[in-house]
């Protein structure tokens, strides 16, 4: 990256709102900036054309933003950082999926939140109780949010997950409405799939169940597919005439 002046280096925090962050941040720049070039200066745009972001050097809660070769520092909203992948808004990605390195994160210690969001942006448990919906925080509104069918929220991996991975909150059998059975008759369709039995589910031709250690999982055949009772996998509509006019809801 090249630089840009001392005299554009004050200018350019002028047009931020946010005065008491950017002058820090512009100091921080300005110091590395100034020990290693023997001047002054802040990132300049290395790109004349199109919108690009770079990490700033010391706050993982801000970037720099390129917009046609004009360069702006950005914060990212509360509860977001930047790490130049995740985009949950305006480039940021959610605290838990950022690595910071040695990047300061100090608005994280400064939780913004509403009613029912710890942050203004975030995902978060309905409870400590088992449940098949997350909360998912937009500029602070709580958006109740269902999982997957037979689902249900894992909040170690902030997404949702199969509940017989949870099994200190989650019932299994009731989140997939089936309790596998204790023996799986030999030479049955099902034993062939054996540690991993599988079972149909009477009248749904788009899913079927594996039962994982005793405890049931309910699988989704991929787009296109339908469950074929007779091999209990998931096959080309073509191939099951049974299920022929089935549409997914
Ligand atoms: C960037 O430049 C393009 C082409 O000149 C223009 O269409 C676009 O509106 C500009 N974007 C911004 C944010 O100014």
């Amino acid at each position: 990256m090249s630089g840009i002046s001392t005299a554009l280096c004050f200018q350019f925090s002028s047009h931020i709102p946010n005065m008491k962050t950017t002058v820090r941040a512009l100091l921080a720049i300005c110091a590395v900036s100034a020990v290693q070039a023997g001047v002054l200066h802040v990132p300049a745009c290395p790109e004349p054309h199109g919108v690009q972001t770079y990490a700033h050097p010391d706050l993982c809660d801000h970037y720099f933003k390129c917009t046609n070769g004009t360069v702006t520092l950005e914060q990212c909203e509360n509860g977001l950082l930047y790490d130049g992948k995740g985009n949950v808004h305006n480039h940021c990605n959610y605290n838990w999926a950022v690595e910071c390195g040695t990047r300061k994160a100090d608005s994280l210690t400064r939780p913004l939140g509403t009613p029912g969001c710890l942050y203004q942006f975030g995902i978060y448990p309905e409870g400590p109780h088992c449940s098949t919906n997350y909360i998912k925080c937009a500029h602070g509104v709580p958006h109740p949010t269902p999982c997957e069918p037979g689902l249900a929220y894992d909040d170690k991996t902030h997404s949702c997950n199969w509940p017989d991975l949870l099994l200190d909150t989650c019932n299994p059998e009731a989140i997939v409405g089936f309790k596998c059975p204790e023996k799986v008759p030999a030479h049955s369709v099902s034993a062939k799939f054996l540690p991993y039995p599988r079972y149909p589910i009477p009248g749904d031709c788009g899913r079927l169940i594996t039962c994982v250690n005793g405890f049931p999982r309910l699988i989704t055949c991929e787009h296109g597919k339908v469950l074929d009772e007779e091999s209990l996998t998931c096959e080309d509509y073509e191939l099951v005439p049974k299920c022929a006019n089935f549409v997914r809801k």
